[in-house]
């Protein structure tokens, strides 16, 4: 393919690469029809994509929780990331790569798939304006809940948001950044698309696990970081009640990174600013995040002459 260099986005589909308007989809393949299919999101920092490694591994993890056993392996996947950062120049770009069952003959059964269909795509990285790290976001809780675990785990990254979506309508309808959802219990699980955490007491809180959410990236290494730092952190349950009542609220993921919370139902989060911890917490995952660039620089040839 003849791409030329500084197109803001490229497609690769099952190892082609093509531009966006060219990149066609079977209306058959599953992903379309079901949902059925896994996903990955991460973004590049100088050209060199963050935790793919780790991407790929939830990626795989995913997969397992649908019971598909996937076709590409993270060293192929890798090799066409690389080969697709080649076509751009920007230092920023988002990524993503999704795994379909395929298509088939219509029906649900998993066994009328001829083969998984993989997806890449690579778009220029639209960042999140600044004010929303200055001034903090407002989040309102959701109508709707996160699936149970025994459902499809949301710790499945899967093609199927619709949950996701019905929630993330409720905090627009209302002029809010995002929704919270909770789960049959009551309690906190994640936001639409990003882990949450308090700070009570001083003390970093997020759900663990068994709340039902995904176990986000950003959120596995800031619990590393935070203990690494000697800071007070904790997985535990909690409910939205207390989320209005904590000292600091912030949402984490790849794109977002550390994002404050400064309201949340109307209720306004600590003096309405974001918290020091919040940013004292970002500062560390943003020194994080130039030391595995740094190390990633040397160690792969993250090439693109
Ligand atoms: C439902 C959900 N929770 C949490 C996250 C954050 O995950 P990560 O930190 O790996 O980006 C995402 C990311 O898209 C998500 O979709």
């Amino acid at each position: 393919m003849n791409q030329e260099k500084n197109k803001d986005a490229l497609v690769c589909i099952n190892g082609r690469f093509t531009p966006p308007e060219e990149a066609v989809v079977s209306v058959f393949d599953r992903g379309f029809l079901y949902g059925d299919s896994v996903y990955e999101v991460t973004l590049t920092y100088e050209k060199v994509p963050f935790l793919l490694e780790t991407h790929l591994r939830r990626l795989d993890n995913s997969a397992l929780g649908i019971g598909m056993n996937l076709e590409w392996s993270p060293t192929q996947i890798k090799d066409l990331i690389q080969r697709g950062l080649k076509h751009f120049e920007n230092d920023r770009l988002y990524i993503r790569i999704m795994i379909t069952r395929g298509a088939g003959e219509i029906g649900l059964d998993p066994g009328l798939s001829d083969g998984q269909n993989l997806y890449i795509i690579f778009k220029e990285l639209t960042p999140q304006p600044q004010k929303y790290y200055d001034d903090g976001v407002s989040l309102i809780t959701a109508g709707i809940l996160r699936n149970p675990k025994k459902s499809v785990d949301p710790n499945v990254k899967s093609g199927n948001y619709l949950n996701n979506v019905l929630a993330i309508s409720q905090a627009k309808e209302k002029g809010a950044y995002d929704a919270i959802m909770l789960n049959a219990e009551g309690n906190v699980t994640e936001s639409t698309t990003a882990n949450i955490w308090i700070l009570e007491n001083d003390c970093f809180i997020t759900p663990p696990l068994e709340a039902g959410l995904l176990g986000g990236i950003t959120r596995a290494t800031l619990l590393e970081i935070a203990k690494k730092n000697n800071f007070q952190v904790k997985e535990e349950n909690f409910t939205p009640k207390r989320v209005c009542g904590a000292q600091e609220v912030f949402i984490t993921s790849s794109t977002r990174e550390v994002m404050p919370v400064t309201q949340v139902d109307g209720q306004v989060i600590g003096n309405g600013k974001p918290g020091p911890r919040t940013r004292g917490l970002h500062d560390l995952y943003r020194q994080y995040i130039q030391e595995v660039i740094g190390q990633e620089k040397k160690k792969v040839p993250w090439n693109h002459d």
